[in-house]
């Protein structure tokens, strides 16, 4: 006790003798603070009331991502530019125009090379479990993982988590003068993991097609974003991914099937669904086994929503428009003690952008944008989303309290060069800018993403074991 006291740090209210009235001013105080909390919670969100309150901010694993790093990036201005960006010789060179330019002298910061790839087969034991967001990832064949604009099934049957997104190991070209650099479709890869960290590759679960010249996922064309939800009703995995041709005027969904997560997947047909163009696109399985589809439509000025089908092949007739004239893309949706989120970025190309963080506590809106979620990491990290893009957002079962922020980064120059930035995102503490309605009380809880060079999942954390019944 003794030694407790001896480091106690000195109380800011010190009452003697003297001092009645500074200390009924402070009881009074409390409660005048104890009322306004009331007043605050009873202003909140019904959806939150019964939820356990549990504010990560007091778990020790929160106690790491509040020490964000900041990146000091020192800029050199050159002479010489690559001739590819020679188009942007007249401005002044932005740091994202070096992040753009293959020959950058400071490349080396947004794509690290094969040196510092991250290996988990070969990483020591004390690095063992840490993310590098932007370096080279390599499966447990030492093959960097293709996997992009990917999304994360948890299946609960084996376990496990499967990563699913596009391949891109090809090389990147432009169709046409005008096209966007692209790669030639070879499919969706599918790799296994049970920690997020050892990804083991499973293959190529959904073919594009050589010779078919009609067929959606002939090589020429787009496909991109693939999401994979189990349907509990039909036993079937259902992939949801964007389909279009080299110039993106078809904006179509395309739907496959497979009865088991690793594939092979079965290719059904695409549309546009509720007969809006569609581009860049997400699904999202809500508790109730509902499933939604979530796109960017009317050239990608805004998103519309809707519940799919109870077999999830079909959207329903059903659709609302939201974040109208919001022009967001990317979007990444979860949901947390009953209130929905979506990240979504700005559409710029390949470029990278400022996030968005909305809100909404009915899954059909309306959703209010809340802003910026990213923190640390310096002001252009912040304003670039750490130089990458949404793709998805994954809910670590046993731990509800704490989610993992998958972004791509872009290297439009060499598109299978493209990196991966996975970082923490939690949701809590009072929002940036309260909004108008609340009488200037925050409705909204903030979504934040740290950025850290370096960080691991909560130690300890592992996939919650079937529970058994006792007998
Ligand atoms: C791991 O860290 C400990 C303590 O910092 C150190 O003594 C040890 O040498 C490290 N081991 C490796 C393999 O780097
Ligand atoms: C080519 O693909 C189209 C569209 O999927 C299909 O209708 C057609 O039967 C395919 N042709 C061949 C020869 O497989
Ligand atoms: C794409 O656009 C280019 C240039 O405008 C055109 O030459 C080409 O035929 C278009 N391709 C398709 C599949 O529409």
């Amino acid at each position: 006790m003794k030694m407790r006291n001896k480091h106690r740090k000195p109380t800011a209210l010190r009452c003697d003798a003297g001092s009645r009235c500074s200390l009924s001013f402070f009881v009074w105080s409390l409660v005048g603070c104890i009322l306004m909390i009331h007043l605050f919670s009873l202003l909140k969100p019904k959806s939150y009331e019964r939820e356990p309150q549990v504010r990560l901010n007091h778990l020790p694993v929160n106690r790491e991502l509040e020490e964000v790093e900041e990146e000091n990036i020192v800029f050199h201005s050159r002479s010489r530019r690559n001739p590819r960006s020679s188009k942007r010789k007249t401005k002044k060179p932005s740091l994202i125009d070096e992040f753009l330019d293959e020959s950058s002298q400071i490349r080396q910061l947004f794509f690290p090379d094969w040196r510092n790839a991250m290996d988990p087969m070969k990483m020591a034991e004390n690095d063992s479990m840490y993310f590098y967001p932007g370096r080279i990832w390599l499966d447990t064949d030492g093959n960097p993982i293709q996997a992009h604009g990917g999304g994360i099934l948890y299946d609960k049957k084996s376990a496990t988590f499967f990563w699913y997104g596009e391949n891109k190991d090809g090389p990147t070209f432009q169709a046409h003068k005008k096209g966007a650099a692209r790669v030639d479709i070879i499919g969706v890869s599918c790799y296994s993991s049970k920690d997020l960290w050892t990804w083991k590759n499973i293959g190529v679960v959904l073919r594009g097609e050589k010779y078919n010249l009609t067929h959606d996922l002939h090589e020429s064309n787009v496909l991109e974003r693939p999401k994979v939800i189990y349907n509990d009703l039909t036993n079937q995995y259902v992939m949801w991914m964007h389909i279009d041709d080299v110039n993106y005027t078809k904006a179509s969904v395309g739907v496959a099937i497979s009865s088991s997560p690793i594939g092979p997947f079965k290719y059904l047909h695409s549309k546009r669904p509720h007969g809006f163009d569609s581009r860049d696109m997400t699904i999202f399985k809500d508790d109730n086994n509902k499933a939604y589809i979530i796109y960017s439509s009317e050239d990608n000025s805004e998103l519309h929503i809707g519940p799919l089908t109870d077999d999830y092949l079909d959207v329903t007739r059903e659709m609302r428009t939201v974040l109208v004239g919001q022009k967001r893309e990317a979007p990444a949706l979860f949901k947390h003690m009953g209130t929905y989120y979506m990240i979504t970025s700005g559409c710029t190309g390949w470029a990278p952008n400022e996030a968005m963080a909305h809100a909404a506590e009915s899954i059909m809106g309306p959703w209010e944008t809340l802003g910026n979620p990213c923190i640390g990491g310096n002001g252009i990290f912040r304003a670039t989303t750490f130089f990458s893009q949404s793709t998805f957002v994954v809910q670590l079962p046993g731990l509800p309290e704490y989610f993992l922020f998958m972004a791509d980064r872009w290297n439009p120059a060499d598109l299978r060069d493209s990196r991966y930035v996975w970082l923490p995102l939690t949701v809590g503490g009072a929002a940036d800018e309260p909004l108008e309605y609340s009488f200037g009380f925050p409705l909204w809880s903030r979504v934040s993403i740290y950025w850290h060079r370096r960080w691991r999942l909560p130690q300890g954390w592992q996939i919650p074991r079937p529970n058994y019944r006792l007998g």
